[in-house]
C-alpha cells in the first residue's frame, strides 16, 4: 500500500496527531495537503509533547520525509517558531520540504479575518483569526502570494504592492485599522525567505516519483471532513478541503494514485466554533467528556464543544471520502459512562432522516434519534488487542462498523503512540 490519505471525519481534532505519527514509522514521506496554522495536532512520544501545527505529525520519525504541499498556507514567521521549537526538542527538521506553491498568509490576512469576525458580531464563524479564511480568498481571487514569490525579488515587491492597494483601503476605510507599507512587509518576509530557502521545492514531481518508485506516501488532512469548504457545515466551515479530493489536489498527484483512505473519528464527538451540530450536549455528560477527554483546543485554548457519536455523520463522511477503513480514537473516554448513546438518524418537522439532510436548516435544528449501549465502565488504557477490550467495548465498535459500512481497523485508548490497537489495518511488514 504505497499510498494512503488519513483525515478527520468529523469536526477536527480527532486525534489526527498521534495515528499519523503513530502510522509514520512505516511511511517515506507524511505530506500535509491544506489548511495553515488554524491545525493543532498533539503527537505524545514519552515524556515529550509535541504541539504541531504546520509541520507534518510525521516529522518525528527520521526515516519520514515530511512534506508541506501546495494546498497549504504558510505563516512564515509561526512557521520558523515551530521548526525552533521542534528542535530545540531534539528532532531534525533538516529533512523538510516546502512546496515553492504554497501560499502565503500575509499580516493583513491576520487583520482581516480577526476584523471580520468581529463585525459579524454573534454570528461569527469562531475562526482561530490566524488569517487563513483571507490567505485562501486571495488565492483564489489570483491575488495570493506563493513562497517562490519570496526568491524574485522585484516580482514580490511588486506583488505585495499591489495587493497593498486593495488592502490598506479595506483595513482603513472599512475597519478603522492601521495600513501597511510594502517596504514594511518586504523587510519582513525577505528575511524569513532566507531562512526557508533551504526547505522549496517543486513538491509535486517529487511526490510522483516517490510513488513510482513504489515509496509509502501518507497524506495528513488537518481539520475535519465536515470543516470542509464544499461537504461541510458551511459557512460554518474552514476555507479548504480537508476531504479526501483535497489531497490530490492539494499535493500534485492524480487521485488514481490513492490506495486507500483512513478516517479518524472519536469515540464521541467535539466541535470548535459556531455552526450546527445535532449530538452537542449541555449537561453533565457533556461536561464529563470534555473532562475526561480534556477537550481544549490545542490551537487557541478554546474549549471545545461535546456530543454523543453521531453514526450519521459518519456514514456521510465515508461517502464523501471513499474511506476504507475507519479508525476510532479516545475509546477510553467512554469507560466514564455507565451507558452509550450512538446517534443513528434525526428526525426533523416529523420527518426521518438516517444521512445528512440536504437542507442545512434541518440539519441546524435536527434532533438525535439515539440507541443506547451497556458502557464497560473499566479503565481499557492497556488493551493493546482488540480481544482484550470488554465484550461491551467490542459490541460498541462492531456497531459502528455496521452503521458506518467499513471496518474500524484501528481503535486509539489513550495518547501515548503504544495506546493503541490495530484491528486488520495494513501496516508495512
Ligand atoms: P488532531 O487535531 O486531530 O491531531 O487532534 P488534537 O491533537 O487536536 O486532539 C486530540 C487530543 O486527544 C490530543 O490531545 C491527543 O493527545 C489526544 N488523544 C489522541 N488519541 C487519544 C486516545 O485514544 N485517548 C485519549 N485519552 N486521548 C487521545
Ligand atoms: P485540526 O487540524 C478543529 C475551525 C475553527 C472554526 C472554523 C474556521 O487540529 O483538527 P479557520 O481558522 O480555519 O478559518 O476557522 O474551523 N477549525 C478547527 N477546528 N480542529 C482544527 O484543526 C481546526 N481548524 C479550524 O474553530 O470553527
Ligand atoms: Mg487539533
Amino acid at each position: 500500500m504505497p499510498s494512503l490519505v488519513l483525515l478527520g471525519a468529523q469536526w477536527g481534532d480527532e486525534g489526527k496527531g498521534k495515528i499519523t505519527d503513530l502510522l509514520s514509522r512505516d511511511y517515506d514521506y507524511v505530506a500535509r495537503y491544506q489548511g495553515g496554522n488554524n491545525a493543532g495536532h498533539t503527537v505524545i512520544v514519552g515524556d515529550k509533547k509535541f504541539q504541531l501545527h504546520l509541520i507534518p505529525s510525521g516529522v518525528i520519525h527520521e526515516n519520514v520525509t515530511p512534506v508541506i504541499g501546495n494546498g497549504c498556507v504558510l505563516d512564515l514567521k509561526v512557521l520558523i517558531e515551530e521548526i525552533d521549537r521542534v528542535e530545540a526538542e531534539g528532532v531534525s527538521c533538516e529533512r523538510l520540504i516546502i512546496s515553492s506553491n504554497a501560499h502565503l498568509i500575509m499580516p493583513y490576512h491576520r487583520d482581516l479575518d480577526a476584523a471580520h469576525e468581529r463585525r459579524l458580531g454573534e454570528n461569527l464563524i469562531g475562526t482561530t483569526r490566524r488569517g487563513i479564511g483571507p490567505a485562501y480568498q486571495d488565492k483564489i481571487s489570483r491575488m495570493g502570494l506563493r513562497m517562490q514569490d519570496l526568491f524574485d525579488r522585484s516580482i514580490f515587491k511588486q506583488k505585495v504592492s499591489a495587493a497593498l492597494i486593495e488592502k490598506n483601503d479595506i483595513l482603513s476605510k472599512v475597519y478603522d485599522l492601521p495600513t501597511y507599507t510594502m517596504e514594511q512587509i518586504a523587510e519582513e518576509y525577505l528575511v524569513y525567505a532566507e531562512r526557508l530557502k533551504p526547505y522549496i521545492k517543486d513538491t509535486g514531481p517529487m511526490l510522483n516519483d516517490a510513488l513510482d518508485a513504489q515509496d509509502w506516501v501518507l497524506f495528513e488532512g488537518a481539520q475535519g471532513t465536515l470543516l470542509d469548504i464544499d461537504h461541510g457545515t458551511y459557512p460554518f466551515v474552514t476555507s479548504s478541503s480537508p476531504t479526501a479530493g483535497g489531497a490530490p489536489v492539494g499535493t500534485g498527484i492524480g487521485p488514481t494514485r490513492i490506495d486507500r483512505v483512513l478516517g479518524v473519528a472519536k469515540a464521541y464527538i467535539t466541535r470548535v466554533g459556531s455552526g450546527p451540530f445535532p449530538t452537542e450536549l449541555f449537561d453533565a455528560d457533556g461536561d464529563k467528556f470534555i473532562d475526561v477527554g480534556h477537550e481544549y483546543g490545542t490551537t487557541t485554548g478554546r474549549r471545545r464543544r461535546a456530543g454523543w457519536y453521531d453514526a450519521v455523520i459518519a456514514k456521510y463522511a465515508v461517502q464523501v471520502n471513499g474511506l476504507t477503513d475507519l479508525c476510532i480514537t479516545k475509546l477510553d473516554v467512554l469507560s466514564a459512562f455507565p451507558t452509550i448513546k450512538i446517534c443513528v438518524a434525526y428526525e426533523h418537522l416529523g420527518q426521518t432522516y438516517t444521512t445528512v439532510p440536504g437542507h442545512q436548516s434541518a440539519f441546524h435544528s435536527a434532533i438525535p434519534v439515539y440507541e443506547e449501549m451497556p458502557g464497560w465502565n473499566v479503565d481499557i488504557t492497556h488493551c493493546r488487542s482488540f480481544e482484550e477490550l470488554p465484550v461491551e467495548a467490542q459490541n460498541y465498535i462492531h456497531r459502528l462498523e455496521e452503521l458506518a459500512g467499513v471496518p474500524v481497523t484501528m481503535i486509539a485508548v489513550g495518547p501515548e503512540r503504544e495506546q493503541t490497537i490495530f484491528n486488520g489495518f495494513v501496516t508495512r511488514d
